[in-house]
């Protein structure tokens, strides 16, 4: 797709989103300014009370880190168009327009890199603030009877060199930046039929991506520009295979919110349980995928407790488990089901969704292990190759298919969100088709 370097990115495998503005105010969904049709003058009103007196970025980073994240994306501007940093090209900044007063940005760019996390912006294409943004369907204005005359007067060619320019200076203003999140197109996509498309022209997507790169060169881009970037990002669904893209493979992130909504929303309580969050990351790395997930801070910038214990709860699990995520990809043997496996090197990492009784039966892997053990507490695990010519009878079980390995498991389900076993493969197993990897090297500690 590019010439960028994704190795960083592939091997890290999990980073942390953050959606944080003044829709964090309204505490109901950050696209709460389009749903509810608020006009810009009434929607400025929570810029006139943002005074994030608990925002502490260092705390942020330490939570990321702790979860097991190595990179952490800001939205630094979303669709409402107010800007977390000290833009020159508009008043509507968190340094001009609020309380506060202070760049968010400057010191969110220092703290993770401080906790050595690399640093990543999400930037909206969209902008419901600016007046030159012409209204479409899915803008605050979209229901005003004379919408489509108000266009007369808006012109896309100066809200594009607005959006250029903020992308400037984001890209010029705090260091190196590694990752950049662009969002989003709606031209000739079925998913997002609205009238009034915009894609690339009307971003200057070309221009734009060129200008990224030039200021930041090696920073990886998405492909939400409408023009192919370096990683494709699936939303709020776990893709069902490995990604492709005319037929090739693609590097991806699945970015997931905790509860349904990016920006922190009050009432919703729909939180996924740590259990099935680190079963999504486990179940995007088995098919070489990233997982981004987002926490929404509050309006006056802390992490809500059920976010927080959610970091916690992954953290937990990433202490003990990191291996099978950190430079793993998906693996050329096909797991049983309930079970997702991943790969690096000569170890292949079976995680165990539902727990059985007894035993765990992995076809094609016989005489292909050299050794197996629990990975969370190194304890053995033993194998048997059970003859398949065997009838089952009483106590006994009964042959499985030629090349069956069966896993002797502990009825006790080990207490860890999801169950990892190690397998230790034969060199010549752990050859894949691509020539081979190298004998894993263990990973370093988060
Ligand atoms: C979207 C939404 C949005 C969110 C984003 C995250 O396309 O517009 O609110 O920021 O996806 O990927």
């Amino acid at each position: 797709m590019s010439a960028s370097d994704l190795g960083w990115f592939t091997h890290d495998r999990f980073g942390l989103f953050i959606h944080w503005g003044l829709y964090s105010l309204a505490a109901r969904h950050e696209w709460v300014m389009s749903r509810e049709r608020i006009p810009v003058e009434e929607y400025e009103k929570y810029a006139d009370v943002f005074e994030p007196d608990l925002y502490d970025p260092r705390e942020w980073a330490a939570q990321a880190k702790d979860a097991g994240m190595r990179y952490v994306v800001i939205t630094t501007k979303h669709h409402e168009g107010f800007a977390l940093w000290d833009s020159k090209l508009t008043d509507y900044t968190v340094v001009r327009r609020t309380p506060w007063g202070r760049d968010l940005i400057r010191s969110f760019v220092d703290a993770v890199r401080e906790a050595g996390l690399k640093v990543g912006f999400y930037h909206s294409l969209l902008d419901w603030h600016h007046p030159d943004f012409t209204i479409d369907g899915f803008h605050p204005r979209r229901d005003d009877p004379d919408a489509r005359e108000q266009n007369a007067h808006r012109d896309m060619a100066r809200y594009r060199a607005y959006l250029h320019g903020q992308v400037r200076e984001l890209l010029t203003g705090y260091g190196r930046i590694d990752y950049l999140f662009y969002d989003f197109s709606y031209a000739g996509d079925d998913h997002h039929a609205v009238w009034g498309p915009k894609g690339a022209d009307d971003w200057g997507s070309e221009e734009l991506l060129r200008l990224t790169r030039e200021l930041q060169p090696g920073i990886i881009v998405n492909d939400r520009l409408n023009i192919p970037g370096d990683f494709v990002t699936p939303e709020q669904y776990q893709p069902a295979k490995p990604m492709e893209r005319d037929g090739e493979r693609v590097p991806w992130e699945a970015c997931q919110t905790l509860n349904g909504s990016w920006g922190y929303d009050r009432d919703n309580h729909d939180d996924k349980s740590v259990e099935l969050l680190v079963r999504m990351l486990v179940d995007g790395v088995s098919k070489d995928g990233n997982l981004l997930l987002n926490v929404g801070p509050t309006g006056r910038g802390a992490f809500d407790p059920r976010a927080e214990a959610a970091l916690a709860g992954i953290g937990e699990w990433m202490r003990l488990h990191s291996r099978s995520i950190y430079g793993a990809g998906a693996s050329t043997f096909a797991p049983p089901s309930d079970v997702r496996y991943t790969q690096r090197g000569d170890r292949l990492y079976v995680h165990v969704f539902a727990w059985p009784f007894g035993h765990l039966h992995l076809p094609g892997l016989a005489g292909k292990v050299r050794y197996a053990q629990l990975l969370h507490d190194a304890s053995e695990i033993r194998r048997r190759e059970i003859d398949p010519r065997l009838e089952a009878y009483t106590v006994g079980l009964g042959g499985m298919p030629p090349g069956t390995l069966t896993l002797e498991l502990p009825v006790q389900r080990p207490d860890v969100a999801v169950p990892v076993i190690e397998l230790f493969l034969e060199d010549d197993a752990a050859a894949r088709e691509d020539g081979g990897l190298p004998r894993a090297p263990l990973p370093a500690r988060p």
